[in-house]
């Protein structure tokens, strides 16, 4: 019988962020041609779709997240060339790719704004959002934008305010405006007809604002020194009950093509996350689960964090988790070196699609960068703790010059100090690397439906130990992580079995019944019998 799984339920997404990911001109900016030149790479690590941070026409005040022409490839990337190349190579592959659509706002560059700006009575005014300043001439309201900053920025020309919810160089589209809303969609469908297999939406829940801009409420908790964008609860700015229907409209588009992956970019509560996946299953396939990047590295926190996200899943809902992102601190960075392995293991076993983001399965870290090299503007405006240039640093492909990223001209960002011994090509002639632990994780998931497809049961354990059987017909795996640095053990009961795999390579094989021995900082997958 054919699997009834969509490719996006049993498959692995894996992030390409394209400034970083490989050079092929030799500017120090990854490219179109260079992530093309390194699908051999993605195959053999067992990943099976890519999706790749904005490639469009972008001033670049974001890096590329500011569009300003959504139905073209930025010179730095490519040409449309390129990209058909990139495309058909993915597709001659069997590898699926995803593209990063930015629906909140757009460039300040961009043709519409252009217009927009240029009066008052213009027929694109109402295509962003504009206000008149308070009658004692302030701001609209007090809306923060998450870059620092207000959210508004005053317009001499015509004598109002335009809302930019990040800098003032991406304002916010108005999608209450229907005719914002066609042009958009048919923005996807461009890509779409083009034959992308789908897309990474944008701070999907911001899209839409309360109708009548109230202020925003103070947010009890903030302290001086966080973040200046949390000094406010964005009660007012994001999640409005509308944008559902945004969400249904956007799913709908999708739905005029077939197979076709919807993803949404939610930093939410659990239960405000999953209204995304829609009434009955009209919203987003996939509205990013950030728990594991989010929450701390606890096992009883973890295990309590899978149980309620299982349980606040709609019917039909297909579950997904995230270990890392361009926007995050580095998972080997916020969990130690030690406990990389361990999150790999929980990332590709967890139930549901898993995404990852390029380096981590070589355990890159995050990468300090010296003052004078910050570009993020974040961590030039606010700080270098909001700033997520560490995170973005060089794919560490070899040990020649620039990693092997670039030649010898310098990199948009440094590249790791450590690329001399962490990098591709030695740790994959390496059995016992973090990369070959993923590399044979992946074969291991895609040979075992139970590990993409099965159900999900939690094992009851104590102190630092994650346990769950993973079962898809007669085959039922166990997956015990230990996520301290002390050994731990887990009462077996009934269950036995021969161990398939470990995050230490040379258990593979023993037999394991009445409880099970973890060393610290140690995963195992044991295959019941
Ligand atoms: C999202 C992106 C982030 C970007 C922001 C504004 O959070 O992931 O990188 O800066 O939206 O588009
Ligand atoms: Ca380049």
């Amino acid at each position: 019988m054919a699997d009834p799984h969509l490719w996006w339920q049993s498959g692995i997404v894996y992030q390409i962020y394209p400034r970083s990911f490989q050079d092929s001109n030799g500017d120090g900016i990854g490219d179109l041609a260079g992530i093309t030149s390194r699908l051999d790479y993605l195959e053999w690590l067992g990943v099976d779709a890519i999706w790749i941070s904005p490639c469009f026409k972008s001033p670049m005040k974001d890096f590329g997240y500011d569009v300003s022409d959504y139905r073209d490839i930025d010179p730095i990337f490519g040409t449309m060339a390129d990209f058909d190349v990139l495309l058909s190579e993915t597709h001659k592959r069997g590898l699926k790719l995803i593209l990063d659509f930015v629906p909140n706002h757009t460039s300040d560059h961009h043709a519409w704004f252009l217009e927009s700006r240029s009066s008052g009575d213009n027929p694109r005014r109402d295509w962003y959002i504009w206000k008149d300043p308070r009658r004692d001439g302030g701001l609209p309201n007090n809306w923060l934008a998450n870059f620092g900053g207000n959210a508004w920025t005053f317009d001499a020309h015509t004598g109002q305010y335009y809302l930019h919810s990040f800098l003032a160089e991406q304002p916010d589209l108005n999608w209450r405006n229907p005719e914002v809303q066609q042009a958009m969609f048919d923005n996807l469908r461009f890509w779409l007809n083009k034959g992308v297999d789908g897309f990474r939406v944008d701070v999907m829940n911001a899209i839409i604002k309360h109708a009548d801009f109230p202020d925003n409420p103070p947010n009890p908790l903030w302290k001086e020194g966080q973040h200046p964008f949390r000094r406010l609860i964005p009660d007012y700015s994001q999640d409005q009950p509308e944008v559902q229907d945004i969400v249904r409209m956007m799913r709908s588009v999708f739905d005029e093509y077939k197979d076709r992956l919807l993803i949404g970019e939610i930093y939410l509560p659990i239960e405000r996350v999953v209204r995304y996946y829609g009434t009955n299953g009209d919203g987003a396939h996939l509205p990013f689960n950030f728990q594991l990047l989010t929450k701390p590295w606890d096992a009883q926190l973890i295990s309590r964090t899978i149980d309620r996200y299982e349980a606040a899943l709609p019917p039909g809902a297909w579950p997904n988790w995230v270990l890392g992102n361009h926007d995050r601190p580095r998972i080997a960075t916020r969990v130690g070196r030690a406990q990389a392995p361990v999150a790999a293991m929980a990332l590709l076993t967890l139930r549901g699609t898993p995404t990852l983001y390029y380096g981590d399965e070589l355990g890159m870290e995050d990468v300090h960068i010296p003052p004078d090299k910050l570009v993020d503007p974040p961590g030039i405006e606010i700080g270098p703790e909001a700033g997520r240039d560490p995170e973005r640093t060089p794919m560490q492909w070899d040990a020649t010059t620039n990693a092997g990223f670039t030649g010898s001209r310098e990199p948009w960002l440094p590249v790791a100090e450590n690329y001399a011994h962490v990098n591709v090509e030695i740790l994959s002639h390496d059995p016992s690397s973090i990369l070959s632990l993923y590399r044979r994780l992946t074969d291991l998931r895609r040979a075992e439906p139970a590990l993409s497809i099965g159900s999900y049961t939690s094992v009851p354990a104590e102190g630092a130990v994650l346990a769950y059987v993973r079962k898809h017909k007669d085959s039922r795996f166990l997956v015990a992580l230990n996520m301290g640095s002390s050994s731990a053990e887990l009462p077996l009961g009934e269950m036995k079995g021969n161990i398939t795999l470990t995050t230490f390579h040379f258990r593979e094989g023993e037999h394991v019944a009445g409880r099970l021995d973890l060393r610290p900082d140690e995963g195992v997958i044991v295959r019941l019998a």
